[in-house]
């Protein structure tokens, strides 16, 4: 398939050139943002998306097909010709969708269900880790309880309890007490309080440090490296209360030097690929590693096999070339060792606005205003919206994720809240110190203050 390079993608078929096709599959903020980024790498494009909320809805063709039913999303791909299907949430790759798609001779961006389980198994994925040599948590796997008990107990506290298959990012657990531990452990091996992802868990020593994520496109050898983000998971400011799926997330990151990017490459991403390629589930897709920078160097907390929301938010508005001629290069095979992406100046913040009571259940059907939003320097991606009788209301938990550009963390910081606050709908929670641990070094640095987040 001979993609053209230039504004509008087009491909070469017979002679007669034809403007691309896409599918993306998923509807939250991260396949808001791949669409977002799709659009301007190619405008002429049609790019469908399956059951698109109500911020994709103007930039896409909607599919009214489950983002898990690969069968029917396979027999629409072939039907319209797709050229290009890309993934964003990690449950239809676990269930296969890209080996369906392959198999019916589709181009899909994402991994087969085989590599897949670098994220829909822990214990596969910490195994691969432990026999490749890459640096991790100590850890056990268990299927029976009294087996987990014991070991927390040698262990001792904090200690993480986690379910080994896929538990809608909630299955991790850090245990501040042996007791905790110990009754999580029989939670889910016992009370199936995880259900069927819960039937295996992975205990692991705690790691103390500052996490990052770092987005690898790969065609299962060769691997092309995103700027590293930071997310925040807890629902409260200072990083306290329950996890979330992601509050908001930032891009650059200082510790995240070009030396700690070329350790990462090295002794993780490159091992990590040849083990999966040697195990005969060679990767090809968006690899996601979660890493903790500990004082005994970088290790891995986790993989996943897809892009990160809400890091993806921030990661793409920096990306100045083209998203798809990645994508394309890791889906043909060919060409990804050539491409070196090139990212604009500055920084980018992203802040989650989200429905009361998340990250429980809440409410749905709100209306949403956003008039107030201010634009410039900002784009918000919509996640738990959709298009009701009156208008947009609300459909989620995350409902928004209001990103701010700057020339400076700080600046790119305002504006992402300032957008935040001015998003309305009842009961709407966000958190307003997204980026603090890089704002608190900017701050150490220049300790004049002149670099004060504005208020
Ligand atoms: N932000 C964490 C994740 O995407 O899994």
């Amino acid at each position: 398939m001979a993609l053209r390079a230039g504004p509008i993608a087009t491909l070469r078929t017979k002679g007669v050139e034809v403007a691309m096709r896409i599918l993306i599959v998923g509807n939250g903020g991260r396949e808001h943002a791949l669409l977002w980024k799709l659009r301007r790498d190619a405008p002429g494009a049609t790019i469908y998306a399956t059951r698109p909320n109500g911020g994709m809805l103007p930039l896409c063709e909607p599919v009214e097909i489950a983002p898990t039913d690969v069968e029917a999303l396979s027999g629409f791909a072939a039907s319209r010709a797709v050229d290009l299907t890309v993934v964003g949430p990690e449950a239809p790759l676990a269930l296969g969708l890209a080996d369906r798609f392959r198999a019916k001779g589709l181009a899909v961006f994402g991994p087969s269900k085989a590599a897949a389980r670098i994220e829909s198994s822990k214990a596969f994925a910490k195994d691969l880790m432990r026999e490749e040599g890459v640096p991790t948590a100590e850890y056990r796997t268990f299927t029976d309880a009294a087996g987990a008990e014991a070991w927390i107990r040698e262990q001792g506290a904090p200690i993480v309890v986690k379910a080994s298959g896929l538990a809608a990012g909630k299955g991790a657990i850090v245990c501040t007490a042996v007791d905790e531990a110990v009754q999580a452990a029989h939670a889910m091996l016992d009370d199936f309080a995880y259900g069927e992802a819960g039937r295996e868990i992975v205990v692991e020593r705690f790691m103390e440090g500052e996490e990052l994520s770092i987005f690898g496109i790969t065609d299962g050898d060769d691997v092309v490296l995103l700027l590293a983000s930071q997310d925040h998971k807890r629902i409260g400011e200072g990083d306290t209360g329950p996890n979330t799926g992601g509050m908001g997330a930032f891009a650059p990151v200082s510790i995240a030097t070009p030396q700690l990017m070329t350790e990462v490459r090295e002794r993780i991403f490159r091992p990590v690929l040849r083990g999966m390629a040697r195990r005969d589930s060679p990767f090809q897709g968006l690899l996601y590693l979660g890493l903790m920078l500990t004082p005994e160097g970088p290790k891995v907390v986790e993989f996943n096999c897809r892009f990160g929301d809400p890091e993806t938010q921030v990661v793409l508005p920096l990306l100045q070339s083209s998203l798809l001629d990645l994508l394309m290069a890791a889906v043909d095979g060919r060409g990804l060792d050539r491409l070196r992406p090139r990212f604009r100046e500055g920084s980018a913040v992203t802040t989650v606005v989200a429905s009361a009571g998340y990250p429980g259940s809440g409410p749905r059907g709100l209306p949403i205003d956003l008039d107030g939003v201010p634009e410039d320097g900002v784009v918000v991606f919509h996640a738990g919206t959709r298009a009701g009788a009156t208008g947009l209301e609300t459909s989620g938990g995350r409902v928004v994720t209001c990103t701010g550009w700057g020339e400076t963390l700080v600046e790119a910081a305002a504006r992402s809240r300032a957008a935040a606050d001015a998003v309305k709908f009842e009961g709407a929670q966000l958190r307003r110190d997204i980026g603090w641990r890089e704002l608190a070094r900017i701050e150490r640095a220049d300790p004049t203050g002149s670099t004060s987040i504005p208020t």
